[in-house]
């Protein structure tokens, strides 16, 4: 707002641009839309503001207000960052409306189609996909790195038995500092490099911890002859008292879930992990700010809350009613796994992981589940509603992917912990592309602030109400 009260008026003038667009490896967004820019103006005082307009290889451009402050003492509002870039990355794109997602430009039906979540992972930090030999170094590496100190795995006997594992796995992620010195100083590419191969070989070792703790289960050691998601299911389910087979199917599933949940740009938790990490401080520190933020039902912890949903509503018989409490605003229910605020149509991995839903409980032998004929049903009601269709709201990753956990097993309480193994991928890459960007600074927004003006101080005995309104612990 400008001195008057008025609110600035935007008078859109475009001097000249410059087109990176087509280009697969574009410059620095910083210099490539330097020509062309936006007029801001204060209309009390006519000052105004240039700003440059910054253009992405796809996607919306952005104006550039960093100097906004600067030029008009004023700062932008954007609650729940509806319209706001905060970085510049180069690792996934979504196009909402399109229904579009592209990790390092490889749309993920052809990742889901033809890779594995190792080879995306790599893809995610690395940029390129590799090549046969530097994907065995990778892939040897995480496999290397799969055990945890010994004294970090008695942390969970610390952790009452029914702790939800999400608390247990952010917790003991967040003391890895603790134990992995030789992988905290982020300014040494090594460092970042032993780190990102750490966090993700140990974290299904840790969520596996996790898990046996809470059944009071001995511990299962990772195997270094299986790979990354057998071995995820070999330290779930084997037990020391006889042999564990491990299914191919579920092997396949939980790969292809992994490589679906591996990165999302901008959502909350990266840009947890993000903001955390450009304090400077250690990589597992931020990691684990990530997996507190991932685990909200508006986020990550909505697979869980599907299923507890649709628990709740019981038979196909009491939809009609259970959606009618959804669009009843006076309720405070959702319809969970619907709905995004990027995606304004289908979210592509709903798609995929539907459609694997299909192939999973028929080849585990559970093609009748009734959970998945609900789901298919409340979908089918939904997309057919008016309140869902005027608000684009659509069936999101986490409308399926439970009912897949559970045909393969996983409880409830560890449908999130799965999304954050997956999702490290995503936030190591994220975390290593804002580190060793020499424009990296400390994440600080700004606030509009609306509380009370100054004043001084009173003793309590003058305040309003006397002594009466102090509080009674007092
Ligand atoms: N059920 C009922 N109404 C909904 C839903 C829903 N699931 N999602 C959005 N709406 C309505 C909302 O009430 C609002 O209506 P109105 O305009 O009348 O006030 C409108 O749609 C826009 O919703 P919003 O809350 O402003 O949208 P948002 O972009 O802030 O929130 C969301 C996105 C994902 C948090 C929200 O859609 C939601 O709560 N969905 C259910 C939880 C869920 O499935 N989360 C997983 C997201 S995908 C996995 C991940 O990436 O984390």
């Amino acid at each position: 707002m400008s001195d008057s009260g008025a609110i600035p008026k935007v008078s859109r003038k475009v001097l000249s641009r410059r087109s990176n667009r087509g280009a697969i490896f574009p410059g620095d967004a910083r210099e490539m839309g330097a020509a062309a820019k936006y007029e801001l103006k204060d209309p009390a005082t006519s000052r105004a503001a240039e700003l440059n307009i910054m253009s992405g290889t796809l996607g919306p451009d952005v104006l550039d207000i960093s100097h906004l402050a600067r030029d008009l003492g004023v700062f932008t509002y954007d609650p729940g960052f509806m319209a706001t870039a905060s970085t510049e990355s180069k690792i996934t794109y979504i196009d909402g409306d399109a229904g579009l997602l592209l990790y390092r430009g490889y749309p993920v039906e052809q990742l889901a189609e033809s890779s594995s979540y190792v080879e995306v992972a790599n893809l995610l930090i690395n940029g390129s996909l590799p090549t046969k030999a530097q994907l065995d170094a990778f892939r040897n590496s995480i496999t290397r790195h799969t055990m945890v100190s010994e004294p970090l795995l008695r942390f969970f006997q610390g952790f009452h038995h029914d702790a939800h594992p999400m608390a247990m796995v952010s917790a003991v992620v967040a003391s890895m500092a603790a134990f992995y010195h030789d992988t905290t100083d982020i300014n040494d590419p090594r460092h970042r490099e032993i780190f990102a191969h750490r966090i993700i070989a140990k974290l299904p070792t840790i969520a596996a911890a996790a898990y046996k703790h809470t059944l009071g289960q001995p511990f299962i050691y990772p195997r270094n002859d299986l790979r990354y998601c057998a071995n995820i299911l070999n330290m779930f389910f084997a037990v020391p008292c006889e042999a564990y087979s491990i299914d191919p199917v579920a092997v396949e599933a939980l790969d292809l879930l992994f490589i679906l949940h591996a990165d999302h740009e901008q959502n909350a938790s990266t840009s947890t992990v993000r903001l955390a990490g450009s304090t400077g401080v250690n990589p597992y520190a931020a990691i684990s700010a990530g997996i507190s933020a991932l685990w909200g039902p508006a986020h990550g912890g909505a697979n869980e809350a599907v299923l507890d949903m649709l628990d709740g509503i019981g038979s196909a018989a009491n939809i009609g009613q259970f959606l009618a409490r959804v669009k009843d605003k006076s309720d405070n229910v959702r319809l969970m796994g619907f709905g995004h605020r990027v995606y304004k149509n289908v979210d592509p991995r709903a798609k995929i992981i539907r459609n694997m839903c299909y192939r999973v409980l028929e080849n585990l032998g559970k093609g009748n589940s009734p959970l998945f004929e609900l789901a298919l049903k409340l979908e089918e009601v939904a997309l057919k509603d008016d309140y869902f269709v005027s608000r684009r709201l659509y069936p999101n990753v986490d409308f399926y992917s439970g009912i897949i956990y559970s045909a393969l097993g996983i409880p409830r309480s560890m449908f999130t912990v799965m999304f954050a193994i997956a999702r490290t991928a995503g936030w190591v890459a994220h975390w290593q592309e804002m580190v060793s960007d020499p424009h990296m600074r400390i994440g600080r927004p700004r606030q509009l602030y609306t509380g009370p003006t100054k004043r001084d101080y009173q003793a309590i005995e003058k305040r309003e109400g006397g002594l009466m309104q102090s509080s009674p612990g007092l």
